[in-house]
């Protein structure tokens, strides 16, 4: 199951993670909380949908049957944060794959700082994973983060929240030329408490894509869902993105978008 906003660019957001639940097989329940309009150059409208409407949308759906995983997106309005967190207990939800998005990738705030701090004494403490982007962590965390040194501590202090494990993205950090001509990995560090685990693949030149974020929380998801370990779950979601990105398609004037059915 997903818990986010819409995109009806389809490259992030709700519909590209039911679109990742399907290209891997999974059968996707989604509960919408915020109406978006954007495309792939921006985000023109946001209207949050009420907090009774998403419990509505939850109560429908799990008085039928409990997902076997759940991933976490945009929740729009901090009613809406509070009534997921207080729902993850209430109606028994899996721990979820929790995306902190609290900036949409033109720009645009998808969360006030009051939805904020739910995020950090509510939601994340609740997580089966966190998996922020680099800005994400800085703010969460407070740390801010130059190299492997910095992410390690914001992994930490995030970890100390209470989640399983942690994920910090490495896309945004600077893609550089390395001395042999080639260009850096994208590196996605995971910390679980005991290790640190760092999942890499060869950087895709440009400036990423539109939905990257979505499309990794989602396929994590996805793997837990069909019985993959946490770790094994990461690796095979980073597989996947990185194939998606790979085959990217530009689709109007603004970032690409990934292609979720990419082989
Ligand atoms: N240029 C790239 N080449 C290869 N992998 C990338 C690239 N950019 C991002 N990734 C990978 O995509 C995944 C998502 O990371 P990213 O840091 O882009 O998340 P995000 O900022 O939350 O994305 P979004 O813009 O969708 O919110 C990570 O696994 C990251 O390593
Ligand atoms: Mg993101």
């Amino acid at each position: 199951m997903t818990i986010a906003g819409s995109d009806p660019s389809g490259g992030a957001g709700l519909q590209a993670d039911l679109k990742t639940f399907a290209a891997l097989k999974v059968y996707g329940l989604s509960v919408i909380t915020a109406v978006i309009a954007q495309n792939t150059t921006r985000v023109s409208q946001v209207a949050a949908v009420a907090p009774e409407m998403v419990a509505a949308q939850l109560e429908a759906i799990t008085a039928e049957r409990l997902p076997h995983a759940l991933k976490i997106g945009v929740l729009g309005s901090t009613a809406v944060a509070e009534l997921v967190a207080k729902s993850l207990d209430s109606l028994n939800l899996p721990a979820p794959v929790l995306d902190p998005v609290l900036v949409a990738s033109s720009g645009t705030r998808l969360l006030e700082p009051a939805g904020e701090r739910i995020l950090l004494s509510s939601l994340i403490p609740r997580a089966a994973l966190v998996t922020p982007n680099i800005p994400e962590a800085e703010v969460l965390s407070g740390i801010q983060i130059n190299g492997v040194a910095s992410m390690r501590r914001a992994a930490r202090a995030l970890h100390k929240l209470g989640p399983r494990a942690v994920l910090i993205k490495g896309g945004h950090r600077p893609s550089r030329v390395t001395a042999n001509g080639r260009t850096s990995n994208a590196i996605d560090l995971f910390f679980d408490g005991c290790r640190y685990i760092e999942f890499s693949a060869l950087r895709v030149p440009g400036d990423g894509a539109h939905g990257t974020g979505c499309a990794l929380s989602a396929a994590i998801a996805a793997w837990l869902a069909r019985g993959a370990e946490l770790e094994t779950a990461v690796g095979r979601a980073k597989r996947f993105i990185t194939r998606a990105l790979r085959s990217r398609l530009r689709l109007g004037n603004g970032r690409w978008v990934v292609d979720h059915f990419a082989r």
